[in-house]
């Protein structure tokens, strides 16, 4: 076998940040390694040293002004494009909207894997597979870093389901590791450096040492730091630090958030009684110096910086957004290239699951007018972002029903009805229906009361945004009183989201209790950050009244959670559904939205099913039994049942697609952006068939043991065993755009050059059949020689996208990096190509593959041998 061993690559650190480190007192240096704040980091301005700013990330960046941002289509969507050039656009994006929020490190993107669909940041990440998720991953810090502003890679790693995310401990074997969960970090650290790599909140058993990321030596020194040779900053994730000694030798170099935890509170003093040598944090202390190099907020006599005015006109100009003229509707002062960028990132990722009827696109004459029926709760109000850390406040936010009134050809008619409910908990009480029971002045009565119960303050307000947040520490608990005044006729409910300690009447009778105490776990563990909306049924008016004990969360500070939600009484499920299949009826088209919400996908928690929430199935089945014309598009990030699917024409995948929801369907529904989506995961048909159908430790270990055959790999493995195994409800690589394809030729070219990696390349030549210019997405799979270890039966080994004219054939070159051939050797400890025959399988997804290329490795001979 040709095998390259691992060699240690020690970073030299750079002279001028030495004579920095020889100025700071251990003081400083312990200052340095914990966060100042929630968000930025120590300053030392005596040394030209300002604070480095953080923010989420990744579905845009939310900044620590408040202000309002870009909202991107989730990660998911990103991959779902395959285009390396628009994930490059977007991270150019991304640094734009770091520079207009004052944010030097943008907490992103997250390259953990799909790897049970359940999984609740599923939204957040790119894909199942890892190369896939690597590609993009590169192409978007690259161009991100490229203008001046660093990306945090997150979460290094098996980071990969929220059940216990604090606390289990993924187990993994060293090639699983490797070869898959570790593969997207390797690659962006070789390939383009980030500035950055959190740490993540779980442990791992591996590599023999089972423990906590944060304190795992094997993986962030001996790997990430001196194999790797990485020299940007290892920061924790928030509130993730648990211990001193262990996490200072484990490899962490920054505590965040600050100045509390387990270092603001115990890292000084272990350095004063020498549990920690000060000469432990020199290397950290460097990384953060250099990261602030990096970004502008050290001020060294350094020939090659760039002074920030000056960045964030590249930036600007980079991203091409000086250029670009405003977004339709973009709100005054707004970057709103943007808006075009995110639009068309949004419309290009929508997948053609299926499309029997050629309905798509609806407008083929642009002078008839179409009687649309736009159906579906998320037609209504669309779910543009996933639940949990990476929510920002949108610049704007585009609505389907008006974009499409504004779209179709003139004297078209578009009827909105939501036909069904999707979420559990009723929305928002509205406050102006509050009056404060003690004064009678319009409001909420709030009083925070010290822990023997008497009053410390009391004030009404009339504004309440389901929390009080910066609650004065002293005191113990907050009681919330309304009177509510419900004067529509029937049946309203009443309730509180909320968790930890709390006692909720109405009407003095007794409707939630809570005894269990909460701290931080309540923004970081499972289900604890999930409003429970206790219920009261009520008419007429109600009296609301709250006792809620105040969260003292590390980081956090001190709070209540609180969401006043209210349902007015209306139609009932029955009654919005017939007006939805009557109106679907009437229509030329029924277009139903449906799909999860933030109560289903979210950070915090995973989902119990796979199932569409509410009753929507049950709409989709009765517009579809009554229009022949029904397009379905899921509102969703990660996989849902569609049981109904045989039964409808046409089903596109819409993501969660952030502020252009509105703009990017429209486009996409009249033809003027061809949806050329593929799925960068497997849709199941049922949740039993799922590989790794669920993310629950068993006693806190998650076991990985599909080890490689992660994602459709383990679909792949099943279907190759027998006839009779299940297939899915879509395939890996799915997605059919509007055109058709043939796959005529492909041949494989080995690249030989001496002054360069050698390198592998399918040139495949296909012809767009259709009538229509169309994308398409050429994908190469690899199939390892007979004998040899273990492997998928295939994997993703490259892939590339070509924009084809009508009726006319182009030739693709797709590079297969000699990674894709490689196995990590743990006895060896390199890579390794085993010999022997290769098949590489050209096609349209994992299932669909037209042409086949062999490739015969000899002994001594890998592509790639003696560079990766
Ligand atoms: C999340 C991270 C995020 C951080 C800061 C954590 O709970 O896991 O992804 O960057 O919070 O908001």
């Amino acid at each position: 076998m040709s095998s390259q061993a691992a060699t240690a690559q020690a970073v030299a650190p750079e002279p001028e940040l030495l004579d920095l480190l020889q100025e700071l007192s251990a003081e400083e240096k312990v200052s340095l390694v914990v966060g100042a704040s929630m968000w930025a980091t120590t300053a030392v301005p005596r040394l030209g040293l300002e604070p480095v700013v953080m923010s989420d990330g990744p579905v845009g960046v939310r900044g620590p002004d408040g202000g309002t941002s870009a909202m991107f289509p989730a990660p998911s969507a990103l991959a779902a494009t395959w285009d390396l050039g628009l994930a490059a656009r977007a991270g150019a994006l991304f640094a734009a909207e770091a520079r207009r929020h004052g944010v030097d490190v943008v907490l992103a993107p997250q390259v953990n894997l799909q790897r049970t669909p359940v999984g609740g940041r599923h939204f957040e990440c790119y894909s199942e597979d890892p190369h896939l998720t690597a590609e993009i991953a590169v192409a978007l810090v690259g161009a991100a870093q490229a203008h001046g502003v660093g990306m945090c890679v997150k979460h290094y790693v098996a980071n990969d389901s929220e059940t216990e995310r604090t606390r289990y401990l993924a187990r993994l074997d060293e090639r699983t590791l490797r070869e898959v969960y570790l593969a997207p970090f390797e690659r962006l650290v070789r390939d383009v450096n980030p500035w950055s790599v959190m740490g993540a909140y779980n442990g791992a058993d591996t590599q023999g040492v089972a423990a906590p990321l944060l304190e795992h030596r094997p993986l962030v020194v001996d790997l990430l730091k001196e194999e790797w040779g990485y020299d940007g900053l290892f920061v924790s994730d928030w509130v993730a630090t648990q211990s001193v000694a262990p996490a200072v030798r484990g490899g962490l170099d920054l505590q965040m958030p600050g100045p509390d935890g387990a270092w603001g509170d115990g890292l000084l003093d272990a350095v004063r009684s020498g549990e920690v040598a000060e000469s432990e944090l020199d290397d950290k202390v460097l990384r953060l110096l250099r990261l602030a190099r990096r970004t502008g907020r050290l001020t060294l006599p350094d020939p090659g910086a760039t002074p920030h005015a000056t960045i964030a006109a590249a930036v600007a100009q980079g991203a091409g957004l000086a250029a670009q003229g405003p977004g339709p509707g973009a709100p005054e002062g707004a970057p709103a290239a943007s808006a075009v960028l995110l639009r068309e990132l949004a419309a290009r990722s929508v997948v053609v699951l299926k499309d029997d009827a050629g309905l798509v696109p609806l407008v083929q004459d642009a002078a008839r007018p179409l009687r649309v029926a736009l159906l579906g709760p998320a037609a209504v109000e669309p779910f543009f972002q996933g639940g949990g850390s990476s929510f920002v406040r949108p610049d704007r936010l585009t609505y389907p029903a008006d974009e499409l009134r504004a779209a179709l050809p003139p004297g078209s008619q578009v009827t909105l009805l939501a036909g069904a409910r999707a979420l559990r908990n009723p929305p928002e009480l509205d406050i102006d229906r509050c009056t404060d029971p003690v004064t009678g002045e319009p409001g909420l009565r709030v009083t925070l009361l010290a822990a023997d119960g008497s009053v410390l303050t009391e004030h009404t307000t009339t504004t309440w945004t389901g929390w009080l947040q910066d609650v004065r520490p002293d005191a113990d608990a907050v009681r919330l009183r309304a009177t509510v005044r419900l004067d529509e006729p029937g049946g309203h409910e009443l309730g509180v989201g909320t968790v930890g300690i709390h006692r909720v009447l109405v009407d003095g009778a007794e409707v939630a209790a809570g005894a269990t105490r909460v701290d931080e776990d309540v923004v970081l563990s499972s289900g604890h950050n999930h409003p429970i909306a206790a219920l009261a049924p009520v008419s007429g008016a109600a009296d609301l009244d709250a006792t809620l004990q105040v969260v003292h969360a590390v980081g956090y500070g001190h709070f209540v959670r609180a969401a006043l939600v209210h349902r007015l009484p209306g139609p009932s499920a029955e009654d919005d559904l017939a007006a939805a299949v009557e109106a679907a009826a009437a229509a030329d088209v029924a277009v139903v939205l449906v799909g999860t919400t933030a109560e289903v996908e979210s950070e915090g928690y995973d989902r119990p099913d796979l199932d569409l929430p509410g009753n929507q199935d049950e709409l989709v089945r009765r517009v579809a039994a009554v229009n022949p014309r029904t397009v379905v598009v899921v509102n969703a990030g990660a996989p849902v049942l569609l049981p109904w699917l045989a039964d409808v024409p046409t089903v596109l995948w819409g993501w969660l697609p952030g502020q252009e929801a509105g703009t990017a369907l429209a486009d996409v529904l009249t033809g003027l952006t061809e949806p050329s989506g593929r799925l960068p995961w497997t849709l199941p048909a049922c949740h039993e068939d799922v590989p790794v159908p669920h993310a629950r430790p068993v006693a806190g270990v998650v076991e990985y043991a599909e080890g490689t055959d992660v994602g459709y790999r383990a679909w792949e493995r099943r279907l190759d065993a027998g006839p009779d195994a299940p297939a899915p409800a879509a395939p890996f690589g799915h997605g059919l755009g509007w055109t058709t394809w043939e796959y005529e030729d492909a041949v494989l070219a080995r690249g030989e050059a001496h002054d360069a990696p050698a390198t592998l390349t399918v040139y495949a030549t296909v012809r767009n059949t259709g009538r229509r210019a169309g994308r398409e997405v050429v994908q190469v799979y690899v199939e390892a020689p007979d004998g040899g270890p273990r492997r998928p039966v295939r994997w993703l080994g490259g892939f590339a996208v070509a924009d084809v004219p009508a009726m006319s054939s182009v030739t693709v070159p797709v590079p297969v990096s000699p990674r894709a051939l490689q196995v990590w050797d743990p006895q060896a400890r390199g890579w390794t190509t085993p010999p022997g025959t290769y098949r590489l399988r050209t096609g349209r997804s994992v299932a669909d593959l037209r042409l086949t290329n062999d490739l015969t490795v000899r002994p001594g001979d890998a592509p790639g041998t003696g560079a990766q």
